[in-house]
């Protein structure tokens, strides 16, 4: 077979009016990536010339999304499809940016930005039949049992394919099809334009249905082949938010299947929510009500759940983390977490050490083998090695006005309910008794005790000027 040359055009351009939502359609994500991503990865695969991408009138979005979060060697090209006149006019304007020579003789993939679950493989198939039988276009096509709102592929006698019908164009006969048109196709581009061009708005929608080539191409002498897909979860189209579930619901099966036979085990992977960009190693054990997400990596023999919720959180070997939701935190190795424990952004803990019962942390650095056991706020804070921090433990960050910064020396051992009032620096071995306010820095070795409220006369007055100081009723 002589080299073809094969590209591909994505429709992005509908308003997804089913969707009821300010987000274009296809940026509603699955497992934490956009939907368009989803077809761009499958497609990517492909030794393709290029790929355009055609987008609607709030485009801005969807290019922007593309152009941060993706990256190929296939050049990716966007065209604004003005008025939404269906999909095959968008396919025309896709077809706008063919213009050398070189194209004219080569194939399309013609696929819609809403089918986010296709594999690679199967787009593979498709041009690979297509070009073995030389057929004008060829569809992917799939058996369903309910093919409620999709196009039906209606047949001769003879089992050619003769149209797609929309179902809103149905009649009862074509209602009771259940082989739908996937959106997916595959078409030989110099029989592609002029078939659109002959297509006519003649349907409930008074739109240019793309699936009207089919009976265009047919009525003109040429052959239209299909290829089944096999595996019907591959082209679960999403219109509204129902269906977005159930694409989700598919996708996190897949997912979870691939990371169960890399070796991590799931309790229950129905309840177990992974990110496409999440990484994790064997031996991981995740109990149900875990979700992972953006990009989160958990190391050999970490124990996650029940009931977490980690973002970008890098999780080290053998930790146990129950009950905790985590952000852009960095965990070592043989750390314990939880329950009920909150890790807010820039929190790195230490090697072995422990995080326990109602502790919220932000913007701090835990020293390996340190102990925040209970009912703590770290905040702004570096923690030594070995450290032990007792109940109640509050770093008092904030004046009102700036946020400031608390050192405790390594071994530290601070009592109950102890507040520190940053900034202020507990040396290394130090000790505080329960109840201990420490306004001032507290030497190695030294112990600070006692709460040393005292008022200070006219204090806002002097140093608070500018408050807004509201008069008593
Ligand atoms: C379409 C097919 C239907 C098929 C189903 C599979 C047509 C007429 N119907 O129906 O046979 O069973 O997909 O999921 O093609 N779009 C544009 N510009 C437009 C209109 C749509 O770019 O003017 C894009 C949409 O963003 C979407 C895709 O084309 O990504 C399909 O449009 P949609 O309205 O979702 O078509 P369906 O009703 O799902
Ligand atoms: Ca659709």
């Amino acid at each position: 077979m002589a080299y073809r040359p094969i590209s591909a055009i994505v429709l992005a351009a509908g308003e997804g009016t089913r969707m009821k939502s300010s987000t274009a359609k296809v940026l509603h994500k699955l497992c934490g990536r956009p939907m368009l991503l989803h077809v761009l990865d499958a497609l990517v695969e492909l030794p393709l010339e290029r790929i355009v991408i055609v987008v609607g009138h709030d485009s801005a979005p969807v290019i922007d999304t593309v152009k941060k979060q993706f990256s190929s060697k296939i050049p990716i090209e966007f065209v604004k499809q003005e008025v939404q006149r269906g999909t095959g006019d968008a396919v025309s304007v896709g077809l706008s940016t063919f213009s050398d020579a070189a194209d004219t003789d080569g194939d399309v993939l013609v696929l819609a930005g809403d089918v986010p679950l296709l594999c690679p493989e199967t787009l593979a198939v498709l041009a690979t039949e297509h070009r073995l039988a030389d057929a004008a276009a060829t569809l992917l096509t799939v058996e369903i049992p309910d093919p409620t709102g999709y196009g039906r592929v209606v047949r001769d006698k003879r089992g050619e394919v003769v149209a797609i019908v929309e179902q809103a164009d149905a009649n009862a006969v074509q209602l009771e099809l259940t082989e739908i048109n996937t959106s997916i196709y595959c078409f030989r581009q110099s029989y592609l334009a002029p078939a659109l061009r002959r297509v006519i708005p003649d349907n409930a929608q008074e739109e240019c249905y793309l699936t009207d080539t089919i009976s265009v191409l047919r009525a003109t002498g040429h052959s239209v082949l299909t290829v089944a897909v096999p595996d019907t979860s591959e082209v679960v189209g999403v219109n509204d938010r129902a269906q977005l579930a159930t694409a989700e619901s598919l996708l996190r099966a897949r997912i979870n299947n691939y990371w169960m036979r890399s070796g991590v085990t799931m309790v229950d992977p129905a309840r177990t929510y992974i990110d496409t960009s999440v990484v994790l190693d064997p031996d991981v054990t995740l109990l149900p009500g875990v979700s992972l997400e953006g990009s989160t990596q958990i190391d050999v023999s970490a124990i996650i759940g029940p009931d977490c919720r980690l973002i970008n959180t890098v999780v080290g070997a053998r930790s146990v983390i129950c009950q905790t939701v985590a952000r852009d935190a960095e965990v070592g190795a043989d750390v314990t977490i939880g329950p009920w424990a909150s890790l807010r952004s820039g929190t790195k803990i230490g090697a072995g050490a422990h995080i326990g019962t109602f502790v919220e942390t932000k913007n701090s650095d835990i020293g390996e083998g340190a102990k925040v056991p209970h009912l703590a706020y770290i905040g702004d804070t570096d923690i030594g090695p070995g450290a032990n921090v007792g109940a109640g433990t509050i770093t008092a960050n904030y004046d009102g006005r700036e946020k400031h910064r608390t050192q405790i020396g390594r071994d530290a051992k601070l009592g109950s309910n102890t507040v520190l009032v940053a900034p202020v620096t507990v040396g290394d071995g130090a000790y505080t008794a329960a109840g201990a306010v420490v306004v001032d820095d507290v030497p190695p070795g030294a112990l600070a005790k006692g709460v040393p409220a005292q008022n200070h006369k006219d204090w806002v007055k002097k140093n608070r000027s500018d408050d807004d100081i509201k008069e008593s009723r």
